[in-house]
């Protein structure tokens, strides 16, 4: 049986090329695999650590819906819903976290670092403690077979499946199936600062939509080599961030591996291998900043996508609450 894929982004910020490695060009592929899936913009989950902020997450839903038509995703092929205009989603939230006990949650090692980074202390919001438990709605409301995730995210695939079982058990039906990840194998991207991943909310991040003269900016002030202080120096090239990049986003290899030679032995100077990495870049940008500047344009072309997307969605995640009542006795 063909898979059915759910993937998905919190809108709490535009996309940037962490998530282009790391799972929008995954999504094109599979798209092309003419795999049947779903994307899941959730704003729902963007709003327990935005709650305060709503107005910022209704505008990203828009910047992330330009994004995934400028790298590719074909709404004819792929569907794209927005999580809070699915009601069935709440409700099989509220039915599964009676399955989910408050001392599993806290051992989650995504929402506990989630926590620690967030400083929530003492204070932690309850809906925030619970979204893994909406997570397994969003999953579960499609009847996905398949997620495709980054490395930090596999714990919240392991608690809908540890759901989809004790669902299953308790209410003696297969309703739900268990689902499998796929971690893609460059799974994060280096922040421009060298540091842990590009995040928006670390500030290390290159977007899908920034100009040619920010790309240029942002490189000038990436992570080289601190001890690469002059030319003649022999630099170092694990752990410098223009060549992690050039790596990734540079076709011509060998020249990359000369480069490195070049580097190591001494005689290559940042900048140039700045100014080749900037170029790089915005190759690879031009075309998707001109796409999505065009999306950008027509909004109400890319709501009315959004809105067909959540009705199709609808027809399957109403049937799926359809079962789970059936089976629950909430059938009056
Ligand atoms: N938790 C994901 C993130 O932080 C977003 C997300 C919400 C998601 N629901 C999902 C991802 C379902 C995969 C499947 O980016």
């Amino acid at each position: 049986m063909k898979p059915v894929i759910l993937t998905g982004d919190r809108p709490s910020g535009p996309l940037h090329l962490g998530h282009y490695v790391g799972s929008l060009a995954n999504r094109v592929h599979y798209q092309q695999e003419g795999w049947k899936q779903y994307i899941i913009v959730a704003d729902v989950q963007a709003l327990t650590d935005n709650y305060e902020h709503p107005h910022k997450v209704h505008d990203n839903v828009f910047e992330v819906a330009c994004d995934y038509l400028a790298v590719g995703i074909d709404p004819s092929k792929t569907t794209i819903f927005i999580q809070s205009q699915i009601p069935e989603i709440a409700d099989l939230t509220m039915y599964y976290l009676n399955l989910v006990s408050v001392s599993r949650l806290r051992r989650n090692p995504t929402v506990k670092t989630e926590i620690e980074q967030k400083g929530f202390g003492d204070a932690i919001p309850a809906g925030f403690f619970v979204y893994p438990v909406s997570q397994a709605a969003d999953i579960t409301c499609v009847k996905a077979t398949t997620v495709p995730v980054g490395e930090d995210q596999l714990p919240m695939i392991e608690q809908t499946n540890e759901i989809v079982r004790t669902f299953n058990r308790l209410y003696k039906k297969e309703v739900l199936n268990e689902v499998r990840a796929i971690v893609p194998e460059v799974a994060r991207l280096v922040g421009i600062d060298g540091k842990a991943k590009m995040s928006k909310s670390l500030g290390n991040a290159i977007y899908l939509g920034d100009s040619a003269d920010v790309v240029a900016q942002k490189v000038k002030s990436m992570y080289t080599d601190p001890n690469h202080l002059k030319v003649s120096d022999p630099g170092q090239v694990e752990g410098n961030t223009v060549f992690t990049y050039l790596d990734i986003f540079d076709t011509r290899k060998d020249e990359v591996a000369e480069l490195k030679r070049q580097y190591q032995a001494g005689g290559l100077g940042d900048m140039v291998l700045k100014k080749r990495l900037t170029e790089v870049l915005n190759a690879f940008l031009d075309p998707i900043r001109t796409r999505r500047e065009k999306f950008h344009n027509d909004k109400t072309y890319v709501m009315d996508m959004l809105k067909q997307g959540t009705a199709a969605t609808r027809e399957v995640t109403s049937r799926t609450l359809q079962e789970v009542q059936d089976v629950m006795y909430l059938k009056y």
